[in-house]
C-alpha cells in the first residue's frame, strides 16, 4: 500500500518550478476568481487515498462497480482555514486530508488558466479532472500550476491532498512552539490569463536614490518583444517599455514620490499592462539601509517599536486568513504604539502583510528555519532556498518589508553555518534593496564583566542581529538590570527580537515571585527589560514576545497553559495584561 510520501526529488523539482513560475499578486489580477468556500473532504488517516485513487473522484457507473469512498454528503471544510479548528476530532490531527470541489470554467482561445494556492500546510498534491498537476512542500508561501491542458469546458473537478505531518527533514522540523495547523490555510484562485500576460514585476526606489524608480517587468508567453505599460498616475508615470526576447523590460524612471514611512504610509495605485492583460497593485517607495549601528529609513535613523505575533485568531482557535482577521491583529498592533512587526516565524498571508504596510508598519519577515533543523541533510538547503525564493518573490514590492530573516534560534555547527551563510548570500542576490537578519538565542554571559556577548559566525554574515532572551523566565536576571552590559554585534544594529514571560490574565500576586504566571510579575519583568535596554548602545529596536497568547502543544502546564503559550501581552480572549501598558508607555515615549 503506497503511503502519501513525497519523494524529495519530486517535491523539490515541483516546488522549484512553482517558486519560479507562480505569478505576482493574484489580488491585483482582474481575471482571478476565488475558489474559497466549503469544500468536500475526506480524512485519510491511514494514507490509503492515493492507492484508492481518490483523486479520480469516481462515481460508480453500475451497481456492481464498488467505489469505497465518496466526496459527496460527507465532511465539508471551509477553505481557507485549518482543518484542526473546524472539527473537534481533528484538534491534534496530523496526516492526510483530501479536499474536493468542482468549479465551472470556459476554455478561452489564446489564454492560459492557472490554479494559485496562497498557502497549504504542509505538503500538497493537486489533481484536476483526475490528472496530477503538481505538488508543493512548505506551509507558508504560495504556489501555482498551469492547468490549461487539463481544464474542461464546463464543470471541472479539483482534488487537493494535504498532509501536515511533521517531518525530520521538514522546515520547520519535528518540534516547534506553535500549533501544527494543517489544511488549505489561505486563498485559492482560478486565474484565466491571456497567452501574453504580466507574470512578474519589481517596482521600487533605486537604492541610494530617492528620485529614481527602477525595476523590471516580466511578460510571459510572447515570442517577440512586446510593449508593456507601467502606469503610476499620481506620479504622472505612463511608460511604454519594450521587452527583450525573454519578455523582460528593465526600467529606471526619474520621479520623486512621497516616501513611504510609518507616520505617512503612502502607497501609489500602479498598473502593469501588456495587450489585454492588466495587473494592479499599490506600491510604496522608501529606502532602508544600515549605517554603522543604525538603521536608516529614508536617510533618517529609525527605532523599531515592534511586536511579534503568530498568524492565529485565538478566539477561533485557528489560523488567520481573511482581511477581517488581518484588521483585528493589526489594529491591536497599532493600539500598542508599534511601527514594526515580526511575523513570527514564517511568511504570513498577504492580507496581513498588505494591511500592515498600509497602516505604516515595517516588517521583519522570516522563513520557518526554527530550532532543531537537520542542517546535515542536503535536502534542507534546497527546501530553505525554495521557501526563501517564494517569500522574496511574493513580497518584493512590499515597501513595509524591511528585513528578510533566514532563521530563528539555530545552533551553530559547520553544516548550519554553511547553509545559513549561503542563504544570506542568496537573499542579498535576490533582493539587494532590503536588510537580511536572523534571530539568535545563543548569547553568552560573562559574569565578571556583567556582559552579554555573542560568538556566532552567522552574526557576522547578517546585516541586522536579532536576540531572543528571556531574562526573568528561562533564567534569572544575572544582576540588577541597570548594571547589565551588552556587547553583542557591537558594530551592527541590534534588535531585541524576543523577550518577556508568561502570565495568565487575571492572576495577581507578588511582582517578585518568578513563575507565578501573575500579571504583576510579567509587568515587573518588562520594566526590568526596558531598564536594561537603556544601556545597549547599538539597540535599534525591540519586539516583545508576543502580542496574543497563542496555541502550542508544547505548553501543557495543567493550570496555567493547557496548550497555550501565555507570553501574550493580550490574553486569548483579547484582555490586555498589565505588561501591555509598560510596552505602550515605552513606545509612546520613544
Ligand atoms: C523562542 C521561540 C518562540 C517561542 C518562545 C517561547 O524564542 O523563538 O517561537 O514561542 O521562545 O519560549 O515562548
Amino acid at each position: 500500500m503506497k503511503a502519501f510520501l513525497f519523494l524529495p526529488t519530486l517535491i523539490f523539482l515541483t516546488t522549484h518550478l512553482a517558486a519560479q513560475s507562480f505569478m505576482m499578486n493574484p489580488y491585483g489580477c482582474k481575471d482571478a476568481r476565488l475558489l474559497n468556500g466549503k469544500w468536500n473532504a475526506i480524512v485519510d488517516l491511514y494514507c490509503r487515498g492515493e492507492a484508492m485513487k481518490m483523486y479520480e473522484n469516481r462515481q460508480p457507473k453500475t451497481d456492481t462497480e464498488f467505489v469505497e469512498y465518496s466526496f459527496k454528503n460527507g465532511l465539508r471544510l471551509d477553505v481557507p482555514g485549518d482543518f484542526n479548528s473546524q472539527v473537534p476530532e481533528l484538534k491534534y490531527y496530523e496526516g492526510n486530508v483530501w479536499y474536493q470541489r468542482t468549479f465551472e470554467a470556459t476554455r478561452t482561445a489564446n489564454h492560459h488558466q492557472f490554479l494559485y494556492f496562497a498557502g497549504v500546510s504542509y505538503q500538497a498534491a493537486v489533481w484536476l479532472n483526475g490528472k496530477e498537476i503538481g505538488r508543493h512542500e512548505g506551509g507558508f508561501t504560495p504556489f501555482q500550476f498551469d492547468v490549461t491542458n487539463e481544464l474542461l469546458d464546463g464543470t471541472n473537478d479539483l482534488v487537493v491532498l494535504v498532509n501536515n505531518t511533521r517531518r525530520v527533514d521538514g522546515i520547520p522540523a519535528m518540534n516547534f512552539d506553535w500549533w501544527n495547523y494543517g489544511g488549505i490555510l489561505r486563498d485559492v484562485f482560478f486565474i484565466n490569463r491571456p497567452e501574453i500576460h504580466v507574470r512578474d514585476y519589481k517596482i521600487q526606489l533605486k537604492p541610494g536614490h530617492q528620485d529614481l524608480i527602477t525595476g523590471h517587468l516580466q511578460i510571459q508567453g510572447a515570442r517577440e518583444p512586446q510593449t508593456v505599460c507601467l502606469q503610476i498616475p499620481e506620479l504622472g508615470i505612463n511608460e511604454s517599455l519594450k521587452t527583450d526576447a525573454n519578455g523582460l523590460a528593465d526600467f529606471e524612471i526619474k520621479s520623486k514620490p512621497q516616501l513611504w514611512e510609518p507616520t505617512a504610509p503612502k502607497v501609489y495605485a500602479t498598473t502593469v499592462a501588456v495587450g489585454s492583460d492588466t495587473v494592479s497593485d499599490e506600491i510604496g517607495f522608501r529606502e532602508i539601509k544600515v549605517d554603522g549601528t543604525r538603521i536608516l529609513l529614508n536617510g533618517k535613523p529609525v527605532f523599531l517599536k515592534g511586536i511579534n505575533f503568530h498568524e492565529e485568531i485565538p478566539q477561533r482557535l485557528g489560523r488567520a486568513y481573511s482581511d477581517a482577521d488581518a484588521s483585528m491583529i493589526i489594529s491591536e498592533v497599532k493600539a500598542l504604539g508599534c511601527n514594526f512587526i515580526r511575523t513570527a516565524h514564517y511568511p504570513q498571508n498577504e492580507r496581513i502583510v498588505r494591511t500592515a504596510e498600509k497602516l505604516g508598519l515595517m516588517i521583519w519577515e522570516e522563513i520557518p528555519l526554527w530550532q532543531g533543523i537537520e542542517f546535515s541533510n542536503p535536502v534542507i538547503l534546497n527546501k530553505a532556498q525554495n521557501m526563501l525564493k517564494e517569500m522574496v518573490y511574493r513580497d518584493k514590492n512590499r515597501a513595509g518589508i524591511i528585513i528578510w530573516s533566514i532563521a530563528n534560534e539555530t545552533s551553530p555547527s559547520d553544516y548550519r553555518d554553511q547553509v545559513l551563510t549561503d542563504l544570506v548570500k542568496l537573499t542579498h542576490s535576490l533582493d539587494p534593496t532590503r536588510l537580511v537578519g536572523a534571530a539568535f538565542d545563543n548569547v553568552g554571559y560573562n559574569k565578571e564583566a556583567g556582559t552579554f556577548t555573542l560568538k556566532d559566525k552567522l552574526s557576522e554574515a547578517v546585516d541586522v542581529v536579532g536576540v531572543n532572551k528571556y531574562l526573568g523566565w528561562y533564567q534569572p536576571f544575572p544582576m540588577a538590570p541597570e548594571k547589565i552590559r551588552w556587547q553583542v554585534a557591537p558594530q551592527k544594529p541590534l534588535i531585541m527580537t524576543e523577550f518577556g514571560c508568561e502570565a495568565l490574565y487575571g492572576v495577581h500576586g507578588s511582582a517578585d515571585t518568578a513563575h507565578s504566571w501573575s500579571e504583576d510579575y510579567q509587568e515587573n519583568i518588562y520594566q526590568k527589560n526596558y531598564t536594561m535596554f537603556e544601556n545597549i548602545p547599538n539597540l535599534v529596536g525591540t519586539s516583545p514576545w508576543v502580542l496574543f497568547d497563542f496555541r502550542s502543544p508544547t505548553r501543557c502546564h495543567p493550570q496555567n497553559q493547557e496548550g497555550w503559550n501565555r507570553k501574550g501581552l493580550v490574553s486569548d480572549k483579547g484582555q490586555r495584561k498589565k505588561a501591555w501598558w509598560v510596552v505602550k508607555k515605552f513606545y509612546d515615549n520613544r
